[in-house]
């Protein structure tokens, strides 16, 4: 199947912003391999409708209330950043990156919560999540167990990011890197075992810009918000072969390749990252580069 033809096929499941995706749904951290997680996902939009169509993994509605606040404290807590991060670079009105994020309009932003199932890189074919970046402004990750790793900009090397209780990580995406005008770096990361027989969760909040945003991606092409969400989802889902045959800046938010990225055996080193102290929750690492 070409892939046009792929796109077209798997786009009604990229309509649904709140299911569950069974593990092997996208690509793994060995190449060729699909992934070792399953996770749940609701949309914020989704959430806020008179009746949302929720998965079914949600059982009962004290759980969609512990998710609606989840979804409601990470939209703030983003939000906030955005402000944080406008003021610093003396943007103004419209030009604040938390502007285009408003809430009463449409918007991919999802809660994620995923279960990695315990695995070996050497005996196992569903490992970890492949390397890319995030299609979202921030993601706001929170995990008590070792996995993530990123490559900061300019560095050859993957690195693991220490989890730290009570902190979150906090990534830059694509919709914060194109609305910066490509001044921000999106964080390329991968997930990959650390104690192999160890099951790994995480929940991540995607704050991504409201549908309408117009950005200018890294082949300068004038792309909304939501159609770049949409074309990366596809590209996210997409075989490993029909991947390779997606524009490469997809996958990475034209952040350079690397060629020592592929994924051989972890290593157990945590990445020296400034933790920006006296908060109530600590960001413990912010991929921002001017
Ligand atoms: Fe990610």
């Amino acid at each position: 199947m070409s892939y046009e033809a792929q796109n077209t096929s798997i786009f009604m499941q990229v309509l649904k912003f709140s299911r569950y995706e069974p593990v092997g749904s996208r690509n793994g951290s060995l190449e060729g391999k699909r992934d070792g997680y399953e996770m749940v996902k609701i949309s914020r939009d989704e959430i806020q409708r008179e009746s949302p169509h929720i998965p079914r993994n949600i059982k009962n509605s004290s759980d969609l209330k512990v998710i609606e606040n989840a979804i409601s404290g990470n939209n703030i807590m983003g939000k906030a950043i955005l402000a944080a991060l406008s003021t610093a670079f003396g943007l103004t009105g419209g030009a604040r990156f938390e502007n285009l994020h408003r809430n009463h309009r449409p918007s991919t932003s999802t809660l994620s919560m995923m279960h990695y199932i315990p695995s070996h890189p050497v005996k196992d074919g569903n490992v970890g999540h492949q390397k890319h970046t995030d299609i979202s402004s921030l993601t706001v990750l929170f995990t008590e167990q070792w996995g993530l790793q990123i490559r900061p900009p300019g560095s050859k090397e993957f690195g693991f990011v220490e989890p730290k209780k009570g902190q979150a990580i906090i990534n830059v995406g694509d919709s914060l890197r194109f609305a910066s005008g490509h001044t921000f770096q999106s964080c390329i990361h991968r997930v990959v075992p650390y104690d192999y027989t160890e099951h790994r969760y995480s929940v991540a909040y995607f704050l991504r810009a409201e549908d309408e945003t117009m950005f200018q991606d890294s082949e300068g092409r004038y792309v909304t918000s939501r159609q770049w969400h949409d074309e990366k989802f596809l590209a996210f889902l997409a075989s490993p072969a029909d991947q390779a045959a997606a524009p490469s800046s997809l996958l990475l938010g034209g952040m350079q390749e690397d060629e020592t990225d592929v994924y051989g055996l972890p290593q157990a080193k945590p990445v020296a990252i400034d933790t920006a102290k006296n908060s109530g929750v600590e960001v413990s690492a912010v991929e921002v580069s001017a």
